[in-house]
């Protein structure tokens, strides 16, 4: 069986929802967003078609796009109008498993019982969520990420019970926006946060420590692994870099810091049978031939984003070396958030 997405409603149309929505209103799905009130609704809707035409005006979209996103994107005055009769939801309010709890309800009870049915959750498990529902097989995370309509990947998240027409539908209707999925099984926090939230977990422990400056936690970031990561995952990296000098690095790390950096017995099993990684045997996903290539596109990339880099500037981050690591930036609502 296979569903077809021509209409979505987007619950909860703020920061995250309201980028959502912007995504599959270009995509040209017939989108209804309600937010906790019709006023609140409204002024989203405001919002979201000023910043389509600021998105425009700057260049940062295609041609028509403030269009098309005004032509799509339609306000309903409440969660029960906005479901009623569309082919996917996509929950988008606080991450508070109470406030998500209650929504879900309001929304099952005014759903078609085969929309399909999405949550943006960033951490909490989709099958702690699904056991509340009364139609859990329709059920999944959709999680876009931060800002919505430039962030290219969406995890797409299935629970046990969650139904494969369901996920396919989902996937498809994502891949219309012209994003990349990938598809994920449950597991708090799923890939993008629980390794983000590692990553500034261990950020955070070495400004603690007195190692670094959150600033110059930052710089050695965005210029050394960082600056890799726009077009190599953590296994690419590692198979160019050579797996047995990770397993050496693994050796000295788990000295210093224990069972909490040791070397899974996968990577040493790996380089015990001569899979080196690109220099010889293969790796994680690369194999052994043919890596001329991969090292001119990756030359190619590196020197590509250095000018990217040079033409935009620094970022303005806005604030001076040695702040204290828990400063809020200036404008809640400038930077990064959770993923
Ligand atoms: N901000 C991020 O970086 C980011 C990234 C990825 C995923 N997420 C996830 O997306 C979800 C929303 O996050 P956000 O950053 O957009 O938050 P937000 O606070 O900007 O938006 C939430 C919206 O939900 C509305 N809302 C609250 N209660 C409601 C209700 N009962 N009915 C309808 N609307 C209601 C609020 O008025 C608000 O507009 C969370 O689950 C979050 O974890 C956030």
């Amino acid at each position: 069986m296979s569903i077809a997405i021509r209409t979505v409603a987007v619950v909860g149309a703020g920061y995250m929802g309201g980028g959502i929505a912007q995504c599959f209103a270009d995509a040209g799905l017939h989108v209804t967003i309600a937010d906790a009130d019709a006023e609140a609704t409204r002024a989203s809707h405001e919002r979201l078609l000023r910043e389509a035409r600021e998105f425009e005006r700057l260049d940062l979209v295609n041609a028509g796009y403030a269009d098309r996103v005004a032509a799509n994107l339609h306000v309903a005055d409440s969660i029960e109008e906005a479901v009623a009769d569309v082919d996917m939801i996509e929950e988008v309010v606080p991450e508070n498993p109470e406030i998500k709890a209650s929504v879900h309800a309001r929304i099952e009870a005014a759903a078609r019982p085969d929309a399909v049915f999405g949550s943006n959750t960033s951490t909490i498990p989709i099958t702690d969520m699904a056991a509340g529902l009364a139609h859990p097989e329709r059920f999944l995370g959709v999680h876009f990420s931060n800002p919505a309509p430039f962030i290219p990947g969406v995890e797409i998240i299935l629970h046990p019970g969650t139904d494969e027409a369901v996920a396919r539908a989902a996937e498809e209707a994502v891949r219309a926006t012209g994003k990349l999925t990938a598809r994920l099984k449950d597991k708090a926090g799923f890939v993008l946060n629980r390794l983000q939230f590692t990553l500034l977990k261990e950020a955070m422990t070495i400004v603690e420590e007195g190692v670094a400056s959150a600033d110059d936690v930052d710089t050695i970031v965005r210029t050394t692994f960082g600056f890799r990561l726009p077009f190599f995952g953590p296994f690419v990296i590692a198979d160019m870099a050579g797996l047995d000098t990770y397993r050496g690095g693994f050796a000295t790390l788990e000295k210093h810091y224990g069972e909490r950096l040791s070397c899974l017995e996968s990577l040493a099993e790996l380089v015990d049978s001569g899979h080196y990684g690109v220099k010889s045997g293969g790796g994680f996903v690369v194999p052994a031939e043919g890596n001329e290539a991969l090292v001119e596109y990756r030359n190619t990339a590196y020197a590509r984003l250095t000018r990217l880099l040079s033409d935009l500037g620094p970022a303005p981050v806005g604030r001076s070396t040695g702040a204290a690591v828990t400063e809020a930036p200036a404008e809640a609502d400038s930077g990064e958030r959770l993923g």
